[in-house]
């Protein structure tokens, strides 16, 4: 039998809150928070955002389109748990960078709309859940609004998400009937009383089905309520904890969190399934987190969080070990020593310094260009984590610059935000305009305005006939040194220095492979 895990270890969680644009992410994490006692009302997270953005240009997009622009990190306890929250943008435009957020998780907790079912963004952010993995918990939220029927939400969880599903709760009513929750493990009805808005509210529980008060409560729907308690528990998958720490079954909730209805009952469960810190795979073993030496990747990496210092955050996940403030680390892909002083430590967005941290959770090293996305962390030892590739982008820009003066600006300005990960930058062989490359439009337009913003460069961004990018590796033996002379319309460099060829058409791509033996064409990158 293995040895039990440190204390600090096995009461760590950390997960990310994934869904469809407008299912309700924002409202549930600022539930877990209150119900984490991290915050005192529910609102704050919204109300704060609005009051930075009054007193700080920090990312200017996002506060005039409303969006959450940006993966924020939340430390907070849960009962005995410390809950370590990645929150990750909705919007369709910002994927990879969501993607990336999923490789520094053990867990995630999915939330769809009752009226809406399983959406595009969740199926492409379940991808990515699958190749890793990952066990997933889902909310069905909204049940106070016109919501589908329960039994069909399951089956099409089911069917697009490839994921058996276990109600561990039952809605009572839908819409504005919708009264509470049934709660199937402990078989009781929870039956919520009028709370304050923006506060939690109490719970009445009745343990007996057939307690005449149930009637009183809920009048009619107390029949439906016994009928499908009754269908469910008959009808639904047991719960297997070894398929849902493979990604095979999710728990399923009913909730509203705009009501903290079935939030408790979520989070309650959450803290006690979800798994601690789990092994991490690296290109040469795997990293046990009870093992005692520090390691840790960087998952993230975010330019100009605070405008008047200019500094860059790394978010690195720790590994293996215990961080202690002030140790020496070994930058593995640079062999340089850092010495880590004044790593930080986030509840939405305040930081303070890092006095330690165990595996699981998320620190954030300033820095100034030094560290990249994917880079690892050590105490000595030559270890590369594996990471999540680099996904080719889809929509394609010229950057085009009003004021010549400004060359170098924009150059670091691109260099520095596309580090970050949200967009590609590709310098031409041939030519001097760079090309971003994104998987959606308004990515364009965030860095647009941030080059004006941080870097005060005026730049156009203009339509570009590209369609497609692949990079190109060229088997052991061949000499590719030559390939952009070959093909110098085509040819790229992308931020990291990688080759790669934009084309207007697939045809071309695969021309260009066909014309040039021993060279390889791919649609993804790996990071490490
Ligand atoms: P997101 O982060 O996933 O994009 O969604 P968010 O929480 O911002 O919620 C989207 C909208 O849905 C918000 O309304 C929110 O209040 C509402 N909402 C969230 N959960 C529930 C729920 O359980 N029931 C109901 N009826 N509504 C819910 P909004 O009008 O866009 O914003 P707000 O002004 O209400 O904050």
């Amino acid at each position: 039998m293995s040895a039990p895990l440190p204390k600090e270890l096995a009461r760590r969680r950390t997960f990310a809150i994934i869904s469809h644009p407008d299912a309700g992410k924002t409202t549930l994490t600022e539930k877990l928070l209150l119900f984490g006692g991290a915050i005192h009302l529910a609102g704050a997270v919204k109300a704060k955002r609005a009051a930075r953005s009054s007193t700080s240009d920090w990312i200017a997009v996002e506060r005039e389109r409303g969006i959450s622009v940006s993966t924020s990190v939340m430390n907070f306890d849960y009962a005995d748990k410390a809950l370590n929250l990645l929150d990750t943008p909705g919007h369709n435009d910002f994927s990879e960078d969501t993607y990336r957020t999923l490789t520094a998780v053990d867990s995630v907790l999915m939330v769809i709309d009752a009226a809406k079912g399983v959406e595009a963004q969740t199926r492409k952010l379940l991808e990515v859940c699958r190749l890793k993995r990952t066990p997933v918990i889902t909310f069905i939220n909204k049940m106070d609004l016109e919501a589908r029927d329960p039994l069909e939400l399951l089956d099409e969880i089911e069917k697009e998400l490839g994921m058996a599903t276990t109600p561990f709760t039952w809605p009572v009513g839908r819409g504005s009937d919708f009264k509470g929750v049934y709660d199937l493990r402990e078989q009781a009805f929870v039956h919520y009383l009028h709370a304050e808005r923006g506060h939690a509210n109490e719970r009445e529980k009745l343990t007996d089905l057939d307690d005449p008060r149930i009637d009183a409560l809920i009048g009619r729907l107390a029949a439906t309520l016994r009928d499908e308690v009754d269908l469910v528990q008959g009808a639904s998958e047991p719960y297997d904890a070894e398929r849902f720490e493979r990604g095979q079954l999710t728990p399923v909730f009913f909730g509203s969190a705009v009501n903290n209805f079935g939030v408790r009952e979520l989070l309650d469960t959450f803290c006690e399934l979800a798994p601690s810190p789990q092994p991490r795979e690296t290109h040469t073993r795997v990293v046990m987190p009870e093992e005692s030496d520090f390691s840790g990747f960087v998952f993230k990496i975010q330019a100009n969080m605070d405008p008047r210092h200019r500094d860059r955050m790394a978010f690195m996940r720790v590994c293996s070990g215990q961080f202690r403030r002030g140790m020496k680390l070994l930058h593995v892909r640079t062999g340089k020593p850092l010495i880590v002083r004044n790593a930080m430590t986030f509840l939405a967005r305040d930081r303070s310094i890092v006095e330690e941290a165990w595996p699981g959770d998320i620190i954030g090293i300033p820095n100034h260009g030094t560290i990249r996305i994917a880079d690892t962390f050590t105490e000595g030892e030559d270890l590369a984590f594996t990471a999540l590739p680099k996904f080719a982008p889809e929509l394609f820009r010229r950057v085009r610059l009003k004021d010549p003066m400004k060359v170098k600006s924009l150059q670091k300005g691109l260099v520095q935000i596309c580090e970050e990960g949200a967009a590609q930058l590709f310098r031409p062989s041939l030519g001097s305009d760079y090309v971003i490359g994104a998987l959606g439009v308004l990515q364009f337009e965030v860095i647009e305005s941030r080059l004006k913003d941080e870097y005060g460069v005026d730049a156009a961004f203009e339509a570009c006939p590209f369609r497609i990018c692949r990079w190109v590796t060229f088997d052991r033996g061949t000499d590719g040194s030559d390939f952009d002379q070959h093909w110098p319309r085509d040819s790229f460099l992308d931020e990291f220095g990688n080759l790669c060829v934009l084309t207007e058409t697939r045809f071309r791509a695969d021309w260009i492979a066909e014309k040039t033996p021993g060279c390889r064409l791919t649609s993804t990158m790996e990071l490490a």
